[in-house]
């Protein structure tokens, strides 16, 4: 290979693993989620999951857990639909007036994306379903369930979910996005998990067996209908935003153990719920 087909080759690799804007956790937080959820499967959306993944995927959910993040380029129109920007300081989110584009373009956000999937994959096994690419449908709710859960996808409208507040964590330059998709996780695999995404998913699902056991149905029911809710997970994202991601941030802090120490628990416990929940969405659907 010539040297500039190499550097050509490496320009195209770094523009899928550094996208300026990430909106969503991470590829190990969208692995977390999707790996919990799977094994919650009952049979029958364990059958439709196996059905509807390409042979490539071998059966994984996780392995295409963060599709949805590298189709942005090639499906531009899908961007706004990872996240939900509420006005500055409210803290609170309603889907008439915060579910929309920055053109104020209607459904247009995660919420509305979740309530999209769920209804085409709701025509699995009928005739409907040929509309639909329901390979897609499926990949990009679990990768919703999971972005819905972060709590800076429902961020304040200025700062574009903590995308503009720069922030040190620890001695590295980021942004507070960023802290919430990736550090926090990456921080907490180092200290506590070997650096292996698979230790702390078993430390996840050990905890929701024991710890949140009695919460876990709480978690997994909607009030107001069938599984999912996105409303609801909404909510409680832009409630622990302003309580956790937000609190005591400002331009240029240095965010260290104080920070890690106390937000840490809030990642753990949404990574669970998203993982919990996509499970729960996906045997209603295909119950
Ligand atoms: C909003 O409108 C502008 C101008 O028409 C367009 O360039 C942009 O892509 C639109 N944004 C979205 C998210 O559709
Ligand atoms: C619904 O899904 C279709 C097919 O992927 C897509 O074209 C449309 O933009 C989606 N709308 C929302 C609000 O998710
Ligand atoms: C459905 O989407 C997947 C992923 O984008 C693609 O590989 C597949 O060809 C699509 N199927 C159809 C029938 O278009
Ligand atoms: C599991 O629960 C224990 C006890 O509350 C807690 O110390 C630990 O950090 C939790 N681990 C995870 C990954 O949630
Ligand atoms: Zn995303």
């Amino acid at each position: 290979m010539k040297l500039f087909e190499i550097q050509i080759l490496v320009f195209v690799a770094l523009l899928f693993v550094c996208p300026l804007f990430v909106h969503g956790w991470g590829v190990d937080g969208h692995l977390t989620v999707c790996r919990i959820a799977q094994p919650r499967l009952s049979e029958a959306a364990a059958n439709a999951v196996k059905d509807l993944l390409p042979a490539s995927a071998d059966d994984d959910l996780g392995s295409l857990c963060s599709w949805a993040d590298r189709v942005k380029f090639h499906y531009p129109w899908s961007s706004p639909l990872h996240y939900i920007d509420t006005p500055d300081n409210l803290c609170t989110y309603l889907y008439s007036r915060d579910c929309k584009d920055e053109n104020g373009t209607k459904d247009r956000c995660v919420a509305g994306a979740i309530n999209n999937y769920t209804s085409q994959l709701l025509s699995y096994g009928k005739d409907a379903a040929s509309q639909y690419n329901l390979t897609e449908a499926l990949l990009f709710l679990a990768h919703f369930v999971g972005d819905i859960h972060q709590p800076l996808h429902v961020g304040f409208t200025s700062d574009k979910g903590g995308n503009t507040i720069d922030v040190h964590w620890y001695t590295r330059k980021t942004v507070l996005h960023h802290v919430w998709d990736d550090n926090i996780i990456e921080t907490a695999e180092q200290r506590y998990d070997n650096s292996d995404v698979d230790e702390l998913i078993d430390a996840l699902q050990k905890n929701i067996t024991a710890e949140w056991a009695d919460k876990v149905k709480t978690w997994e029911t909607c009030s107001s209908g069938k599984p999912p809710c996105p409303n609801v997970y909404a909510s409680e994202s832009i409630k622990a935003a302003c309580n956790w991601a937000y609190k005591g941030v400002s331009e240029n802090s240095v965010l260290e153990d104080d920070y890690f120490l106390t937000r840490l628990p809030i990642v753990n416990l949404r990574l669970a719920q998203g993982g919990v929940r996509l499970a729960a969405a996906l045997n209603s659907i295909f119950g």
